[in-house]
């Protein structure tokens, strides 16, 4: 198994660096994959705190920050050459950092809307965040999560729900770890979209740039053996081939009960 600190040690160094390079290894995406802001727009006002989770480079969080004045940001990030990109000073509203795990994480705030993107798959206990982060809801508060699901990457990974490789979430396994949470499911929203390659080479490369290499390999260093494989057999690897990919993503909004 791993632990967060795994994962922390994979989001940082060159990964952080070139985090928003990533997607120069997608030839093209056809379809929304990222549908996090229209789904925020429901929840937000004009004085919503709003608390983000896994925050990396800053990027939702300052998409947030330009919907509307008035709110108040809070950014949580384990990962602190993630963290260092962000230039608060570029916020027109109050914005926070904090360098540390969602586990280990306290604050005497509460939120009126959580937001987590791309983030739950990496979380070993995933039922005591959420019990956690429904503890900083407000009354009428939401949580709102992008998750790679079972349909993500399915023609080249079968999804296993016990031990799957990327980490991927069903919805049945969100209902089965909020089932003894104060926590209820508002909607769970699936979007698809199709990403191309050019060559496998591409694809091991934003594999690896995403961190799901890493994830495969349990975050450990036995995925430095994987990468320096495929960069032996680049060549071979980079012959045109064109790979079609589901990025398949589901939007899961959840409130207090
Ligand atoms: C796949 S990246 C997504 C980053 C950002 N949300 C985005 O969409 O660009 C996952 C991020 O979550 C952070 N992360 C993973 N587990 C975490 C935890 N337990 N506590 C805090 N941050 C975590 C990682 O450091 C990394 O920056």
């Amino acid at each position: 198994m791993f632990d967060s600190s795994d994962v922390q040690s994979v989001f940082s160094g060159n990964i952080a660096e070139e985090w928003e390079k990533k997607s120069r290894y997608i030839n093209s995406l056809n379809g929304n994959d990222n549908m996090m802001i229209p789904t925020i727009k429901k929840y937000i006002t004009s004085t919503s705190k709003i608390l983000e989770v896994g925050c990396g480079t800053g990027k939702l969080l300052s998409q947030i920050d330009a919907l509307t004045f008035g709110i108040e940001l809070t950014g949580v990030e384990m990962s602190s050459d993630m963290l260092q990109q962000i230039d608060t000073l570029r916020f027109k509203n109050p914005v926070r950092l904090i360098n540390d795990s969602v586990e280990n994480f306290i604050d005497d705030n509460k939120y009126d809307i959580i937001v987590m993107k791309q983030v739950l798959h990496h979380i070993v206990s995933r039922e005591q965040v959420l019990k956690k982060l429904a503890g900083y809801l407000n009354p009428n508060g939401v949580i709102i999560i992008m998750t790679p699901n079972d349909g993500y990457q399915k023609s080249i990974l079968p999804f296993n729900p016990i031990t799957d490789l990327l980490g991927r979430i069903d919805d049945s396994m969100i209902y089965e770890y909020i089932k003894d949470l104060p926590l209820q499911v508002v909607e769970i929203q699936h979007v698809n979209s199709l990403a191309t390659f050019n060559s496998l080479y591409e694809y091991f490369m934003f594999l690896y740039a995403i961190g799901s290499l890493q994830k495969i390999f349990n975050y450990k260093g036995e995925y430095e053996y994987a990468l320096k494989l495929i960069t032996v057999f680049k060549n071979l690897f980079s012959k045109e081939e064109t790979l079609s990919v589901d990025f398949n993503y589901s939007y899961i909004t959840l409130k207090k009960k």
